[in-house]
């Protein structure tokens, strides 16, 4: 401290926060001089220090803000996917992967549909965890309409009564055994879609579809022997479809391909999927109600983007499973699979 020259005393002060202030400095030993006011300018700059300190540390103490919650995206129309499914082995492991792809899409509200006498602990359970705005409704296909033991799955159309059921429910019909058993109040503006459980969706899709005003139509892959099918797009307007199969068809497009504005559904309140339609005329018979062909709104880049597959399931083989079972050792009936 002795080797500080007097200016350095100033930088004492600026540290030590002294409450009074000697009224003379000295420049050396025995040479007084009147430095009040230096002294006073640097009282006043410490003064503001403190007071700066004060405030920080009142910040510090404070509770930190609550974290920003993502904004309800309340502006963006719902998509309301539609979903039928009926129990086999792979039902649960569908579900799964199709409820973890719509959790990545905001504003959703998924309408599953059992094909059952009434709801299975499978399904609501899967529902209750998924964590997604749901309703739960259930409708037995008729035994005349199943698919009957040998039967390829084309003969029949599947999920129609399953679909329907859901159009009721958006049409104020009723029906919900869980979750949001409200129908969406009047002008909600929203879109419809088909989603079965066992095809593949890119997230990108919902956007896509999300801002329907009448029927938005996009390719779909790997479906009716090709690559894949869809819209031809001329000038930004539907002029075709690139399909190998049936190609006079109204509307040759897969159940995945198109989605609906709510309003358009609500205010043809007849229109709906008919069981009797003949092979792939199933999406024809709700569509023709609904729009003409030309007035199709091309999505996914004029319809050159490929982001929904028409992807199956593979069978399991349960040969193994159905040996053990012989000799009473078959897997644990208690955990669901
Ligand atoms: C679709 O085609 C129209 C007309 O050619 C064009 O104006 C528009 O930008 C295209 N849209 C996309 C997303 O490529």
């Amino acid at each position: 401290m002795s080797s500080l020259r007097p200016t350095g005393m100033l930088n004492i002060l600026w540290f030590s926060a002294p409450t009074s202030f000697p009224h003379q400095c000295f420049l050396g030993p025995g040479q007084p001089c009147d430095c009040l006011s230096p002294l006073r300018a640097a009282a006043e700059q410490l003064r503001q220090k403190d007071l700066r300190i004060s405030q920080l540390q009142a910040d510090l103490r404070r509770p930190p803000p609550a974290p920003a919650q993502p904004p309800e995206p309340e502006a963006l129309p719902t998509i309301y996917v539609v979903t039928p499914t009926y129990a086999r082995l792979v039902q649960k492991a569908e579900l799964v992967r199709l409820s973890q792809t719509l959790s990545l899409v905001p504003r959703l509200h998924w309408l599953l549909v059992e094909d059952a006498e009434g709801p299975t602990p499978l399904v609501s359970g899967l529902l209750a965890a998924s964590g997604l705005l749901f309703t739960h409704l259930v409708v037995l296909t008729p035994k005349a309409q199943r698919l009957r033991e040998g039967e390829p799955g084309w003969v029949r159309p599947r999920g129609v009564e399953q679909r329907n059921k859901a159009l009721d429910w958006l049409r104020g019909r009723g029906g919900a055994v869980a979750g949001k058993k409200d129908p969406p109040p009047p002008g909600t503006q929203a879109v419809v879609y088909f989603a079965d459980d066992d095809n593949t969706y890119s997230r990108e899709l919902f956007e896509e579809m999300r801002w329907t005003h009448g029927v938005s139509v996009w390719p779909v892959g790997l479906v009716g022997g090709l690559r894949f099918e869809g819209p031809q797009v001329q000038d930004g307007r539907v002029v075709g479809f690139h399909t190998a199969w049936e190609p006079n068809r109204p509307f040759p497009v897969d159940m995945a391909g198109f989605a609906v504005a709510l309003p358009l559904l609500l205010a043809k309140p007849s229109a709906q999927f008919d069981a009797t339609a003949p092979r792939g005329h199933l999406e024809s018979s709700l569509l023709s109600h609904l729009v003409d062909p030309k007035d199709l709104e091309p999505r996914a880049a004029n319809c050159t983007r490929v982001l929904v597959w028409h992807t199956r399931t593979e069978k399991p083989k349960m040969k193994q499973e159905e040996q053990l079972q012989r000799q009473g050792q078959g897997s644990d009936p208690a955990v669901e699979v």
